[in-house]
C-alpha cells in the first residue's frame, strides 16, 4: 500500500504572472476552493493520509492558513520548501526523509482529476510492490505534454517529452506512483537542456529496467491543468458547472475524511468554524444533518 504522498505546490506560475505575482498558483480559487484542495483530495481519495506539500519559500503561513489543521482531516499534513524550481524529481530528494523506505505518490499542485471510476482506479493501483505507474489521459494537443506510444497489451513503448508529431494522444499526467528507488533514480538525474530534472527522464528509467506500468483514467474521466489563465477557467467553470447541478462538491476534504472513517461529526464542527459562514460550511453542516 502506498501511505505516502507528496504534492508540488511550488512553481514559478509564470504563465498565469500577473495572478501569481504576489500569490502561489496553489492557493488562487478553482471556482469555490483554493486550487491546493483539489491534488490533496485525490491523494485522501488513494487512501493515503501522510502528506509532505512542497512550497516556495517564504510561502508556509500562506498555507496553513488556507489548509485546516491537520487533525480536523484525520490526516498528516507535513511541508518543506524547494529553494528554486529544479524540476519534478527534485520532489523525491528534497522527501527523502519523509519517504524514508516507503513507495510514494508524486501529484502537481495544479493538476485536477475526476471521474466515476477513479477512486476505484486510484486504490487498485495503490498496492504494488516494485515498479513505477504513469496515468494517461487522452487529449486533443498531444504536442504539448509527454506522450506514451502503447502496444496492443497496452504496455509502453515509448515515452516522449512534447513530439512534435505525437504518435499516440495519451498525455502524461501529473499523477505518478513509485517504488522507494525513485530517491536513488532522482538523485543521480542530470538536469535537460532547459536547466531542470525532467519527470520524463525518471519515467523512462523504469521504462527501461521494464518497471513501468501505464494506467488509465478512461474518457468517463477528466483531468484538467490549470496552468494558464484559459485551462485554469476552464477548469473552475467544470467545477461550478458539475457542483450546481448535482449539489455535490468536488474536492470537499471533509467529506472524503468522513467517508474515510478518519474523522466524526465532530471534526466537522470544528470545520464548519474554521471556514466561518460560507457556502462550503453550508455544505458541511448538510453531510452531518
Ligand atoms: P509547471 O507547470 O512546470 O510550472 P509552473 O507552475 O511554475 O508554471 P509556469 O510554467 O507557468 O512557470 O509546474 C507544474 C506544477 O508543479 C506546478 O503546480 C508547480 C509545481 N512545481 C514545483 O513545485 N516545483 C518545480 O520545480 C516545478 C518545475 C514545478
Amino acid at each position: 500500500m502506498i501511505k505516502k504522498g507528496i504534492i508540488l505546490a511550488g512553481g514559478k506560475g509564470t504563465r498565469m504572472s500577473p495572478l501569481t505575482k504576489a500569490v502561489n498558483k496553489q492557493l488562487l480559487p478553482l471556482y469555490d476552493k483554493p486550487l491546493i484542495f483539489y491534488p490533496l483530495s485525490i491523494l485522501m481519495l488513494a487512501g493515503i493520509r501522510d502528506i509532505l506539500i512542497i512550497i516556495n519559500k517564504g510561502q508556509l503561513n500562506q498555507f496553513r492558513k488556507i489548509l485546516p489543521e491537520n487533525n480536523n482531516l484525520g490526516i498528516n499534513i507535513q511541508y518543506k520548501e524547494q529553494m528554486n524550481p529544479n524540476g519534478l524529481p527534485e520532489a523525491f530528494i528534497i522527501g527523502e526523509k519523509f519517504i524514508g523506505k516507503n513507495n510514494v505518490a508524486l501529484i502537481l499542485g495544479d493538476n485536477f482529476f475526476y471521474g466515476q471510476s477513479l477512486t476505484k482506479v486510484l486504490k487498485k493501483n495503490t498496492s504494488f510492490k516494485k515498479g513505477a505507474k504513469t496515468f494517461l489521459h487522452p487529449v486533443k494537443n498531444a504536442q504539448q505534454y509527454g506522450v506514451a506510444t502503447l502496444n496492443k497489451n497496452k504496455k509502453i513503448l515509448k515515452l516522449d517529452e512534447k513530439p512534435k508529431k505525437p504518435k499516440s494522444n495519451l498525455a502524461v499526467t501529473g499523477l505518478y506512483f513509485f517504488d522507494n528507488n525513485v530517491v536513488n533514480f532522482s538523485k543521480n538525474l542530470k538536469p535537460s537542456s532547459r536547466g531542470e530534472l525532467e519527470i520524463i527522464d525518471l519515467l523512462k528509467i523504469y521504462l527501461k529496467n521494464k518497471k513501468l506500468t501505464a494506467e488509465f483514467i478512461g474518457r468517463g474521466g477528466a483531468w484538467l491543468d490549470a496552468g494558464n489563465v484559459k485551462d485554469y477557467y476552464d477548469a473552475s467553470n467544470f467545477v461550478s458547472t458539475i457542483e450546481n447541478r448535482q449539489g455535490l462538491k468536488i474536492a470537499c476534504l471533509e467529506e472524503i475524511s468522513l467517508q474515510n472513517k478518519w474523522i466524526n461529526n465532530r471534526n466537522i464542527k470544528n470545520a464548519i468554524s474554521f471556514y466561518g459562514n460560507c457556502e462550503y460550511s453550508k455544505y458541511l453542516k448538510s453531510l452531518i444533518n
